[in-house]
């Protein structure tokens, strides 16, 4: 079985409110595997590289004040689809259309706080993991 790989970050606002567990919990309980973890604080440098894909959009600077604004969970994930499996655990961007039984659908009200960010591609995951590991 092919494995692929994907970066998640646990996002400030569901880590000041205990929800580090629960949501790795969720992946763990799920079959995937846990390859590295680190809580680390992101600085302005760091969050520029995580999201260059985003420079010049109108909540750019939104973005990275608020996943510099408390500390994050970095996870390395391991899986067979890693990418497809995660983001369908993760739900919508915008909390509001995410599906309850989501992490997002469950944890989240707004776009900015979204309590995750998972990669959406596996050049993508191999980038940003790259970043934190
Ligand atoms: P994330 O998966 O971390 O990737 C980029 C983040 O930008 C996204 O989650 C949201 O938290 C945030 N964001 C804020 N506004 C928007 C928007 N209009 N479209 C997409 N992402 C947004």
């Amino acid at each position: 079985m092919e494995m692929q790989k994907s970066l998640v970050l646990i996002k400030p606002d569901a880590v000041g409110r205990g929800l580090r567990g629960e949501i790795i919990s969720r992946f763990e309980k799920r079959g995937l595997t846990i390859k590295g973890l680190r809580q680390l604080d992101v600085d302005t440098a760091l969050a520029s590289r995580l999201y260059d894909i985003h420079e010049g959009k109108p909540f750019f600077n939104d973005l990275v004040a608020f996943i510099t604004s408390g500390p994050i969970v970095a996870l390395h994930v391991e899986g067979p689809e890693v990418i497809k499996v995660i983001r369908k655990m993760v739900g919508a961007t915008n909390p509001a259309e995410a599906e309850p039984g989501t992490i997002r659908g469950d944890y989240a009200l707004v776009i900015d706080a979204n309590a995750v960010h998972a990669s959406d591609a596996p050049e993508r995951a191999e980038y940003e993991l790259s970043l934190f590991f």
